[in-house]
């Protein structure tokens, strides 16, 4: 057996490629199957031709294979069962995806409704716009600012649940590649729940950190990582990075997967409001999946689905870089690398006086 490695978890995606492949994954999950393969190996001859049936999809996938006249887990699959949490979110979240694409394919692009084609749903008590939450992702549809309408609040929830999921595993990577310890207070701009920041005082015991994100998405953050290690030292301001004065005296300011959503001007200010706020010789970090070609992703994963669905706001480093260089950075280190997807992670320093 080698070492544990950080980037260990993206060996989810190897059961997570097709959709009927995923969903069965996903029912076995729900049904208990894989919890009663992991006690013990099911005789060949027990199930009914039904259940064969299903498990011989998961065995075409990877998941189980037939040993000694017993259906087991594959050693693999053991793997990625490490990450289960992570894989069941995936699942979870790239089903709201899929839902979306099926229910309304013209609003998955924001293309306009082509009116004779549009299917309704039926209206439901909780919206006129259908269910709340864990069914539709609907990320065209709800508005992050607003947690007063009970819609969007339950939508804000599940798509940070989500963020928070995907940080949890994400931030141990760049943890490994980068020293935080050299840093007094740390600034993550989007920090969404603290997840990252969280990790990164957990792996640097001296460091403290801010946490600057929407209001509501701070008070979720607060909530549900409260009693996590790290966040004893991890500080949650809520604000608009566009409009208010972020917290001052960070030796690092931070972006993680932030900076991507934006256009090229409004990742500029986003970058420029944190170079003023961050110390004379303190650094800025970006740490952001990269560019890709859709062509290397054909046909798209289920897997991939929730990130490449939005692979159009992926951008190359040079964007960056050059309102860096603008600003006047000094000593730009630029890290690439292959998880789900093409990453980075960008430094910058700021000079000293
Ligand atoms: C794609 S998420 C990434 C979250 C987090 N950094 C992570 O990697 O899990 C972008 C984050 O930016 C936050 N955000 C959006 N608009 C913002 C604004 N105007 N000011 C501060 N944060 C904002 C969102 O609430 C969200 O948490």
């Amino acid at each position: 057996m080698g070492e544990d490695s950080p980037t260990d978890y993206v060996v989810i995606h190897e059961f997570l490629r097709g959709i009927y492949e995923s969903l069965t994954v996903g029912e076995a999950f729900r049904r208990g199957l894989i919890d009663e393969l992991l006690d013990a190996p099911l005789p060949a001859s027990e199930p009914d031709h039904l259940l064969r049936f299903f498990l011989s999809v998961l065995e075409a996938n990877g998941v189980v294979e037939q040993r000694d006249g017993h259906y087991a887990l594959t050693e693999r699959f053991g793997e990625a069962l490490r990450f289960r949490h992570l894989m069941e979110a995936q699942i979870k979240y790239s089903t709201m995806l899929v839902r979306d694409l099926a229910f309304d394919t013209s609003a998955v692009f924001a293309l306009g409704e082509v009116a004779e084609h549009a299917i309704h749903e039926p209206a439901t008590e909780t919206s006129p716009d259908g269910p709340i939450g864990d069914e539709y992702l609907r990320l065209y549809q709800f508005d992050l600012h607003d947690s007063e309408n009970p819609w969007d609040q339950a939508a804000t929830e599940a798509w940070v649940d989500y963020m928070n999921t995907l940080s949890r595993y994400e931030a141990p990577v760049v943890c490994s590649k980068y020293d935080f310890s050299a840093h007094r207070r740390m600034l993550d701009i989007g920090g969404n729940t603290g997840q990252f920041a969280c990790t990164v005082c957990e792996h640097a015991p001296d460091l403290h950190a801010a946490v600057f994100d929407l209001p509501g998405v701070v008070a979720i953050g607060r909530r549900t990582l409260a009693g996590r290690p790290g966040f004893d030292r991890v500080e949650y301001v809520g604000g608009d990075a566009f409009a208010d004065e972020l917290p001052r005296g960070c030796d690092l300011v931070t972006f993680k997967s932030t900076l991507h959503d934006w256009p090229d001007d409004k990742a500029a200010e986003l970058l420029e409001a944190a170079w003023s706020a961050l110390e004379p010789g303190g650094t800025l970090l970006v740490f952001e999946r990269s560019r890709v070609d859709l062509k290397d992703y054909q046909p798209v994963p289920f897997s991939l689905l929730t990130l490449l669905g939005w692979a159009w706001t992926l951008r190359g480093p040079e964007r960056y870089e050059a309102v860096l260089r603008r600003l006047g950075a000094e000593d730009l280190q630029l890290e690439e690398f292959h998880l789900d997807l093409p990453w980075m992670v960008l430094t910058a320093t700021k000079p000293a006086g």
